[in-house]
Formats: structure tokens, sequence, C-alpha cells
């Protein structure tokens, strides 16, 4: 409460637009994408296919997917000033120069230019929405590049260009390992794309709508989405979970770590908990399932499985958890399978970054059909009309 009215405290159930995207139902634990259920897509699916499914708002026919995925082939490849941006930035934690690409990339893209002085002038044509949808799948196209080509230049290894005979996710390791990746690895990361790609307004999100709202462009919009995303309370829970997890290093010490996020100021437990999930997160059910299927092929040599269940089953018990609606999130499991692929764990985030690019791009293609720039109020509490005292009397 102030003296102006009340202060909706992180925006917590304020309602920004109308979508038709996703939508979560979180007392439940469910989450659809354009009406799919989460679940049916994760089985059924590819990202590529629920990539296209999101921006364009239907499932593509055998036509149409084809297409798009040659279009986003050819898209793979930097500018030559982004791969030095990359290349300059190779000792900085990969989400700084996932921003700094992006926003190099859109000002190198003279699509982008275009586009950016036909929204000046305030022409949103047809031909400008054709332009955007271009830049949409570029940015889809280019994250996984981005990522890859930071992770060779830190360890000073050169850069293994994207292999048009591979898709989305198998061409990321490939870029990311330099050999053809194992066919589970690759499902592991399509699965974890799919299960990524949008989830309504969270924070990067509603990051990069409040950009794209001034009219300034896709690139920057997705920019500062990525910077969002790097706080360990959003996108960087997963890399959070992991270290917790190698840290703890057995099962027995589940209950005093699970007991320690309870005390007043304690360290919250990454991975658990949710704005709009009072339930299990269907995201991290079904990503449990795959890290069991991946250690159970590849073997649990740090007992990252076993020390996560053991925490999952002591939150699940505890009063604290359950009095709050305290669940296991999509972070909670997404990281320990990508660490024994050989996935650094300051990679996690902006792996997620590579699938919820598109749900970013696709919030700003629909809000731009009904644009009006963000501009909350704040409640004033400080004096007014105070007398200025010179220097020399303070
Ligand atoms: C993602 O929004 C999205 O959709 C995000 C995301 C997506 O797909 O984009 O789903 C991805 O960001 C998942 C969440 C990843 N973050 C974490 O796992 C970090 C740990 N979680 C918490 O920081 C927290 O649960 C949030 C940030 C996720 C939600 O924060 P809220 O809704 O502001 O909840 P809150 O801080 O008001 O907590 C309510 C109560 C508090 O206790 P009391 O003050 O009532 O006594 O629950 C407690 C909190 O202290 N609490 C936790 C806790 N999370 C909340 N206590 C211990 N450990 C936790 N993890």
């Amino acid at each position: 409460q102030s003296p102006c009215g009340p202060i909706i405290h992180g925006l917590e159930d304020v309602l920004i637009k109308s979508t038709s995207i996703s939508d979560i139902d979180g007392e439940k634990g469910i989450l659809w994408y354009r009406g799919y259920r989460i679940e049916e897509l994760a089985r059924l699916s590819t990202y590529e296919e629920v990539s296209y499914l999101i921006l364009y708002g239907r499932l593509p026919t055998k036509r149409e997917l084809e297409d798009y995925i040659n279009r986003m082939k050819k898209y793979r490849e930097l500018h030559p000033a982004t791969v030095e941006v990359i290349r300059n930035l190779a000792k900085a934690h990969p989400m700084f120069a996932l921003e700094a690409a992006v926003a190099a990339e859109g000002a190198y893209d003279e699509d982008n230019q275009k586009l950016i002085e036909a929204l000046s002038v305030g022409r949103y044509k047809a031909e400008e929405k054709e332009l955007a949808y271009r830049i949409a799948e570029k940015l889809v196209a280019k994250m996984p590049t981005i990522v890859a080509y930071h992770y060779r230049f830190s360890r000073g290894l050169e850069v293994v260009r994207p292999r048009d005979d591979l898709g989305h996710a198998a061409n990321f390791l490939y870029m990311m390992f330099g050999r053809e990746p194992d066919p589970l690895a690759s499902r592991g990361i399509d699965l974890y794309l799919i299960l990524h790609a949008d989830h309504e307004v969270p924070a990067s999100t509603f990051a990069a709508h409040v950009v794209a709202s001034t009219l300034s462009d896709l690139y920057s919009s997705v920019a500062a989405a990525i910077a969002a995303l790097k706080g360990p309370l959003h996108g960087g829970a997963n890399e959070m979970a992991v270290r917790n997890y190698l840290e703890i290093g057995t099962p027995a010490k589940a209950k005093e770590i699970v007991e320690a996020a309870t005390k007043p100021g304690g360290p919250k437990l990454m991975g658990v908990g949710h704005r709009v999930y009072k339930a299990y997160d269907p995201r991290a059910k079904i990503f449990k399932e795959f890290s069991r299927d991946y250690v159970a092929k590849f073997g649990d040599p740090q007992n990252l499985f076993a020390i996560a269940s053991a925490i999952e089953q002591e939150v699940l018990s505890h009063p604290y958890f359950q009095q709050r609606k305290l669940y296991p999130n999509v972070d909670f499991w997404s990281g320990i399978a990508f660490y024994y692929m050989g996935i650094p764990y300051e990679y996690f985030t902006p792996i997620f970054a590579m699938s919820r690019v598109v749900g970013w791009v696709a919030h700003v293609l629909e809000y731009w059909e009904n644009n009006r720039i963000f501009r909350p109020r704040a409640c004033y509490i400080g004096p007014h009309d105070l007398q200025y005292i010179p220097l020399e009397q303070r």
C-alpha cells in the first residue's frame, strides 16, 4: 500500500496484454503452446517444428517445415564483426557475449536497418511484417552459432562451422565439440529446446516487450531479454542448481541443505518455486524422465541425479515448501544431463536463451500488432520544494 494506492510488487498477476502464444495453468501445472499441451509436443515434435508453431501460430505442412528449415540453415552464419565481438569476449561469461553478439548482429543486418527506418515513421505493414518475421527466423537460427563459437574461443579453439546435414540440436552439439553427437544427447538438447520455447511473460519476455514497445528493434529486444534471463532468480537457476549439487556432493546432505533454505534469509533452493506454478512444473517432470534415461545409459559418476532426487524428496515432504506450494521447476532437473554431456554449467543459461528466443520474438511480433509504449508510474514518497543551500553554507 502507498499514499497513491496499491503497489503491485514485482507486477504479480498484473496482465500486460492478451496472447495466444502460450498458456499456463499454475494450479494444475499445465503448459500449452498455441493450444497444444507441452507433453504432446515433447513426445512427438522437434524444436524446428515447435519454433515454427510458436512463430506462425500453427503446425507447418511438410513443405512449409522443409522451407523453414532450409531458411534457418542459411541464416546460421554470423557477420564477421559479430565473430570478432565473441572472440573479444571469450574470457567473459557467455551470457555477456550472447547479449553483445545479438546487438552486433542487429547493428549489421540490413533487414534490421530497413525495419528500424520503417518503424521510426510508424510504418508497419505487410512488407515490414515480412521483414520482422525474417529477422525473427534469423535470431532463432543464429543463437546456437553464437553460443558454440563462444565456447570454442573460450577454450582457445577455432570455431566449427555449422553443418547443413544436421538438425538444429545436433548441429549445436557438433559446433560445440567438433564431432557428431550421440543421438541421445541430440534428443536431450532438442527436448530441452522444446520445453523452454515459451512461457507467457516471465521477466525476460517482459523485458523484450518493454524495449519493443518504444519501437527500438527486434535484436535489441532479444538483447534485453538475454540480460534479464542472466539473473539467478530466472534463467541462471539451472547453472546454480548444478553447482549446488556438485558442492553438496552426496545425497546424505540433502536434508540439511533443504532445512537451511527454510530459514528466514536462508539461501533459496535453486530450481524450486515459481511465480505461476503452484504445482510441479510439467517441464521439470518431462526433463527429469529424460535425465533418468540419460544417466541410466551414461552413468551418474558425480551422483547428481541421486542428489537432486534426495533434495526433491525432502522438498516434497517438508511443510515449509508445502505451505508455500513450492515445487521443483524446470531448472531443478535441466542441468544434470547437460553436465554429463560435457557442457560447462556457464553455458546452461545460454542454451535456455537459444530456446526462448523464439518466444521472445513471437511475443514482440504479437505485441506490435497493437503496440503501446510501456510507461508505468511510481508513487513519490519524498519531500517537495526544498530550498537550495549554497555549498559554502552546507
Ligand atoms: C524460471 O516466470 C517464469 O515463467 C520463469 C521460467 C520461464 O520459463 O521463463 O519458468 C523460468 O525462471 C524458473 C524459476 C527459476 N528460479 C529459481 O529456481 C530460483 C529459486 N526460486 C525463487 O527465487 C522463487 O521461487 C522465484 C523467483 C522463482 C519466484 O519468486 P516469487 O514468486 O517472487 O516468490 P517469493 O520470493 O515471493 O517467495 C514466496 C515465499 C517466500 O517465503 P516467505 O517470505 O513467504 O516466508 O516462498 C519462499 C520465499 O522465501 N521461497 C523459497 C524459494 N522460492 C520461494 N524459499 C526457499 N527456496 C526457494 N527456492
